[in-house]
């Protein structure tokens, strides 16, 4: 497990220019696939069966320690995500109610914050206790006051019933130990019009440089998503390493 004496010395690491591209490379494979298993809560009430490891054919990644919180703000994010084309894509409007399922550090919570305005809220969802902490310092830091965090469980995002018009999921649904519960809750949740925007690295492209396992192809997510009562509504591919997709209720 890497602790954080290690990130620190892989940070002071990073600022020397001429080993950056070979350290951020390290640093993501070592905290984002390394590191024991570890418990996460999974519901307050009630038994559950133990966390999958597989879904549909699909082997489910672990979850992503805090420990790698700093990735998830790394200065090349934008260069090989290109994140403002994925808000764009989004069509978020002032006032609506957006979960970021997953939210980590809130790299994406803080910017549809801002995009929703004060009459909207953001909903930024996490399983881990310390990935909302780093949120609400980041926040407090951009004086956003529109997001509310919820800490969540592995089986169950705590959303309000009906009201949420857009639940974003970044690299995390290939994550959920739980998803066919995950996908159930989002679903419930989700406003009459309302929608999933799924991003996940493109399995169908060896270009795309992340682990398998960090990977799906559009015809599993389809499968996963469609035996869930959701269907594919809309679809953005001009996102260099993600897929995007957009799920409404099929009925
Ligand atoms: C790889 S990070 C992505 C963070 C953020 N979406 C981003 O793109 O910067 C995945 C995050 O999802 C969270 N996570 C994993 N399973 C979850 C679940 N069932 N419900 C909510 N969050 C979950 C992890 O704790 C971690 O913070």
């Amino acid at each position: 497990m890497i602790g954080r004496d290690e990130v620190a010395m892989i940070r002071n690491l990073i600022h020397s220019p001429s080993m950056r591209p070979a350290l951020l490379f390290i640093v993501a494979v070592a905290l984002l696939w390394g590191g024991a298993p570890q418990a996460y809560p999974q519901q307050a009430e009630g038994k559950l069966p133990p966390p999958r490891d597989e879904y549909q054919g699909r082997s489910i990644a672990q979850t992503m320690s805090y420990h790698g919180a700093p990735w998830l703000i790394r200065e090349t994010r934008d260069e090989e995500e290109n994140p403002r084309k994925l808000i764009d894509a989004l069509q978020v409007k002032r006032g609506q109610t957006v979960a970021d399922v997953g939210c980590g550090n809130g790299f994406y919570s803080l910017q549809l914050a801002k995009l929703v305005g004060p009459e909207g809220r953001v909903l930024a969802v996490d399983i881990q206790p310390e990935m909302l902490e780093l949120l609400k310092q980041r926040a407090a830091d951009a004086g956003i006051n529109n997001i509310e965090p919820i800490l969540s469980t592995q089986a169950d995002p705590n959303l309000p019933a009906g009201e949420v018009d857009l639940i974003l999921l970044v690299d995390v649904y290939h994550e959920f130990a739980y998803p066919e519960r995950m996908l159930q809750a989002m679903r419930a949740s989700l406003a009459p019009d309302g929608r999933i925007a799924l991003a996940e690295y493109r399995m169908e492209d060896p270009a795309v440089p992340i682990k398998l396992l960090h990977k799906m192809t559009k015809q599993q997510i389809r499968k996963e998503y469609n035996a869930n009562g959701l269907k594919l509504v809309r679809e953005y591919d001009g996102l260099p390493w993600q897929h995007l997709m957009f799920f409404g209720r099929a009925e």
